[in-house]
């Protein structure tokens, strides 16, 4: 392939570097285009064809249902990684040996205790409250708790930011879980694992010792690191876009779990039970849901199906499909939900509306069943998803900040008025 583009504007031709990834995508770098054409700009709705930046952390290949975290197979790490050491890979690039994971999670642990005035602000919400709201205010919160983790002009505040979010974090998503049932809040203890910490947080009753079940804590473990990072998606590209101008990490995160709030994105899951609740109450009948989604008159949607980026199949909907199973079988759950779900999916996946147009499930589809089986509140799920979500955001927003990335600005095509006078009010 030559590695120049060509562009033909009426008279003028104009070329353009192409650039290779390491997977041999190839991009055309525009970066003169203006410039050289004297204001021509491209126009992209969605980005559906514009790549934001260059990026060393996630690799996915949507046609073959590719994921990869730093070249690792996301299969291989949902069988034997675990979550801390997932997060370690995808913030530092590598995963850690014993020793530097020893001392990431006691570091995690020293900086876990949240301002006790944070409380105050979260007692000032009403219990209605979706949880998705309440935890991006107080992520937000927490910078005027934590000011030095505005300014990260050195590696060594970059690292203390990161280490706070992730300890401060699953205590926020645990309060936010209790105060809408009205338990107290707790911080459970420095002596568990990262994950078992996060269970005893969120479901220990203030009467009873907690025990952790090694089905629901590895359960737990595959969601997160299922959920760690998908690149430039919608949520992320807003962590990178907010950090651009030099926010801090906990201001572009809030804006980021803002952005993973939509149906359309992290919200999938709660909108998936909430369907598939919704069909079994309706008698069950899939075929009806079928015809709806298929209607252009009728704006529902097949929630937890389709995906901007893959078109043949999602490897997490694969890998979650088969811990639904196999969660719900070692819990003793039957759940008439994973069976309309499965019915679901077999009718799209032989209908040629969904055939046609590349619809398989996403990640969204079957996270929602194994998180209802472990106990967790269908409006909590979005949270569970951010909480996954967290060393993505982290690794993205590094990367952006190490590489000095521009702030990030698009342009548009102004199709507004043009010059007109004003019109004193009497006369209008
Ligand atoms: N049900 C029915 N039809 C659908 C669905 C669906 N779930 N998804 C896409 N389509 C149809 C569209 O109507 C459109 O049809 P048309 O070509 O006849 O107009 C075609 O498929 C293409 O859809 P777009 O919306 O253009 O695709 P896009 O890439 O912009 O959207 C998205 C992807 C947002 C995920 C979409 O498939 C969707 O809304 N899915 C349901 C919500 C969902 O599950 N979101 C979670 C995504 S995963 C994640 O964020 C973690």
């Amino acid at each position: 392939m030559s590695e120049i583009a060509k562009l033909q504007i009426g008279e003028n031709s104009y070329e353009f570097p192409l650039t290779k990834g390491t997977e041999n995508e190839v991009a055309i770098d525009i970066k003169t285009l203006r410039g050289a054409t004297n204001g021509v700009i491209t126009i992209d709705r969605g980005f559906k064809n514009t790549g934001s930046c260059e990026s060393e952390i996630t690799f996915l290949d949507g046609e073959k249902g590719v994921l990869r975290y730093r070249g690792y197979s996301i299969e291989e790490l949902a069988e034997k990684a675990d979550f801390l050491e997932v997060a370690y890979a995808l913030i530092f690039g590598n995963l850690p040996t014993q020793e530097q994971l020893n001392k990431f999670h006691a570091d995690i642990k020293s900086k876990s205790v949240v301002d006790d005035d944070i409380k105050k602000i979260l007692d000032a919400f009403p219990k209605t409250a979706h949880p998705m709201g309440v935890l991006s205010s107080l992520t937000s919160a927490l910078t005027a708790f934590n000011p030095s983790s505005v300014n990260v002009d050195s590696e060594e505040d970059m690292y203390n930011s990161i280490v706070k979010i992730l300890g401060k974090f699953p205590v926020l998503v645990s309060w936010t879980m209790r105060k809408k049932q009205g338990l107290p809040l707790n911080y459970g203890s420095t002596s568990l694992g990262y994950v078992e910490n996060i269970l005893k947080m969120m479901f220990e009753q203030p009467n009873e010792s907690y025990e952790i079940s090694p089905i629901i804590k590895d359960a737990l473990d595959k969601l997160l690191i299922l959920h760690a990072d998908h690149e430039q998606n919608c949520s992320t590209s807003t962590v990178r876009i907010v950090g651009s101008s030099h926010a801090g990490l906990f201001a572009s995160l809030s804006a980021g779990i803002s952005a993973l709030w939509g149906p359309l994105h992290g919200g999938a899951n709660q909108a998936v039970l909430e369907m598939l609740e919704a069909i079994k109450a309706d008698g069950g009948d899939t075929k009806k849901y079928m015809a709806k989604a298929k209607d252009k008159n009728d704006p529902f949607r097949l929630m937890g199906f389709g995906h901007r980026v893959y078109k043949n199949f999602d490897p997490r909907a694969r890998i979650i499909k088969k811990a639904a199973d196999e969660v719900l079988n070692d819990l003793g759950i039957e759940d008439p939900i994973l069976d309309i779900a499965k019915g679901l999916e077999q009718e799209a996946l032989s209908d040629p509306y969904f055939v046609d147009r590349k619809l398989y499930p996403n990640v969204d589809f079957y996270s929602g069943i194994i998180y209802r089986a472990m106990g967790i509140p269908v409006e909590m799920f979005t949270v569970m998803f951010a909480l996954g979500r967290l060393p993505g955001w982290i690794a993205q927003w590094k990367e952006m900040r190490l590489n000095k990335e521009p702030i990030g600005r698009p342009r548009q095509v102004y199709t507004g008025e043009n010059l007109r006078s004003f019109v004193e009010i009497e006369n209008r």
